[in-house]
Parts: C-alpha cells; sequence; structure tokens
C-alpha cells in the first residue's frame, strides 16, 4: 500500500477512536473514591452504621427494591439479637401454603422467612416504576464497578439536567453517574427522612453512606470470616518460610 495513504487511514482510525473515547468518558461522571471501613485485609463492618442502613434500606429502598436473598435471621449478621429478629419479622405478613383447603394464606413472618419483596412480580414492579424495573439489590454492590463508591455517588449526585438534555419519557431524572444520565429512580433520599435510634443527624450523605454500607454486606456477609481465614493463611505460610529456611541453613552447614 501507498506509504501516504497508509499514514493518512491510520491517522483517521486513531481520530476516530480518540473521538469515541471521549463521547464515552463524557457520558458518565467517573463516581468519586471513598474511604470504607470494610476495605482492605483488616477491613471490617460497621455494625452500628449497617443497622443505620438496615433501617434505612427497609423504610425507603424496600419500598421499590426487593433484596430476595435476605432472610430475616441473617440480620443477627448486622448485631441484631434474637428477640428483636423475631419481632421484626413478625411486622411483616408473608403467604404461605396451604391451609386445610389448599388454599394459600398470609401469617406473620418468621426469622426463617425471606424479606418479603414490594411486588408480587416483575411486570407489576415495571407498571409502578413507569416501566424500568427497580433491580433486587441483593447482590448489587458486586454487580457494578467499583460497587459502594458507585451507589454512594448515585444515591447522592442527583442534579438539574443540561439545558441540552432531552428526556426520553415522564418521570426520569438526572445523574451523571448513571449510565446515559437519565433514572427513572427518583432522588430516594431527602434529610430527615428516617429518624435513627442512636441520634444520628439523618444527612442525605449519611443515608446514602450507611445504606451502601449495609448492601456491601448484604452482597458479602461472610467477607470478615473470609478475609481472618486468609490471614491465618498469610502467617502460616510466613512460619513455614521461616521453618524451611532455618532447615536450609543447618543443612549446608555441614558443607561449608
Ligand atoms: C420510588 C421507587 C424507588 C425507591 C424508593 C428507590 N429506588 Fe432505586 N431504583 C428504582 C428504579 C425504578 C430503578 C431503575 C432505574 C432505571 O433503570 O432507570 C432503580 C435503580 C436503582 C439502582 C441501580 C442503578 C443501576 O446502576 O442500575 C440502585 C443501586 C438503587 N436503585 C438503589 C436504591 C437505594 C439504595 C434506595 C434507597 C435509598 C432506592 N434505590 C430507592 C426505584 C426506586
Amino acid at each position: 500500500m501507498n506509504r501516504r495513504l497508509f499514514r493518512v487511514l491510520l491517522l483517521a482510525v486513531a481520530m476516530v477512536l480518540g473521538s469515541a473515547a471521549t463521547l464515552l468518558a463524557a457520558e458518565v461522571e467517573e463516581p468519586p473514591a471513598r474511604d470504607w471501613p470494610h476495605e482492605g485485609i483488616f477491613g471490617r463492618y460497621d455494625k452500628a452504621a449497617l443497622q443505620r442502613g438496615f433501617q434505612v434500606f427497609k423504610e425507603v429502598c424496600a419500598s421499590c427494591h426487593s433484596a430476595r436473598y435476605l432472610r430475616f435471621r441473617d440480620l443477627a449478621g448486622i448485631g441484631l439479637d434474637q428477640a428483636t429478629i423475631k419481632a421484626l419479622a413478625a411486622e411483616f405478613t408473608v403467604e404461605d401454603c396451604c391451609d386445610e383447603n389448599g388454599e394459600p394464606f398470609e401469617r406473620p413472618a418468621r426469622p426463617a422467612d425471606r424479606f418479603p419483596p414490594p411486588y408480587p412480580n416483575d411486570q407489576a414492579a415495571r407498571a409502578a416504576n413507569g416501566g424500568a424495573l427497580p433491580p433486587d439489590l441483593s447482590l448489587i454492590v458486586k454487580a457494578r464497578d467499583r460497587g459502594e463508591d458507585y451507589i454512594y455517588a448515585l444515591l447522592t449526585g442527583y442534579e438539574e439536567p443540561p439545558a441540552d438534555a432531552e428526556p426520553p419519557g415522564e418521570g426520569v431524572s438526572w445523574n451523571p453517574y448513571f449510565p446515559g444520565g437519565w433514572i427513572a429512580m427518583p432522588p430516594p433520599l431527602m434529610e430527615d427522612l428516617v429518624e435513627y435510634p442512636d441520634g444520628t443527624p439523618a444527612t442525605v450523605e449519611q443515608m446514602a453512606s450507611d445504606v451502601t454500607q449495609f448492601l456491601a454486606w448484604l452482597s458479602e456477609p461472610t467477607m470478615e470470616e473470609r478475609k481472618r481465614t486468609g490471614l491465618k493463611y498469610m502467617l502460616f505460610v510466613l512460619v513455614l518460610t521461616g521453618l524451611f529456611y532455618a532447615y536450609k541453613r543447618k543443612i549446608w552447614s555441614r558443607l561449608h
């Protein structure tokens, strides 16, 4: 191929790739990095934050979102005792099968029951949310890149839409962290939406941080165990390395 033509082609390809990259980058804002107490090899969940976060989930998010892998008894993991869990479960009604006539019946929930979803099925959930499906939140922190930072940014990042942005339909809000910008979830948090029993002021940032930590726990309740096991193995390998080194020196000492 003609050398000059090759160069022009190369330049054209570079320009197209370059502008595509800027376009993609401009579309979603990168969530700012935050420090989370459960990050890092020594990170632990902050139980007080998890309990406040569960309160936000239960009183706010659960009116639209399900958490199908959460059973009431799992809440022992955020530090709730058995009596509290029992009383909490009893606030909810679940459908059970079946009475003596073979009919499903309703009863108060028990600790072994799953946290009841707000809608009976996806169609009902979409119908109530302008056609958009509020996703199940059980694994959402794992399902999104840099899940904690993203969810915190999403919950606190609602803004006025840019002047040239055209909403794709009714009832959408502008959020620069959501891919495409327009999100069918109205801003879910506002100041003092919940009342924390521990007296923590319920600012939007506080509730967003608490519920994000709760969702992180929900997507990996056994994280602390995993890290403890990892540390034990590291220690074991370290001790073993020392032993082998001493042994090696002992064997070689005879040859020197
Ligand atoms: C009024 C109903 C409603 C409430 C309340 C609500 N959401 Fe949503 N949420 C939605 C809908 C609808 C979507 C889907 C948005 C879309 O696809 O445009 C959504 C999407 C999400 C997403 C997924 C975003 C993504 O990347 O796909 C997260 C995370 C989320 N909500 C978290 C929360 C949290 C945390 C709360 C509680 C503080 C909450 N939501 C409260 C309706 C709600």
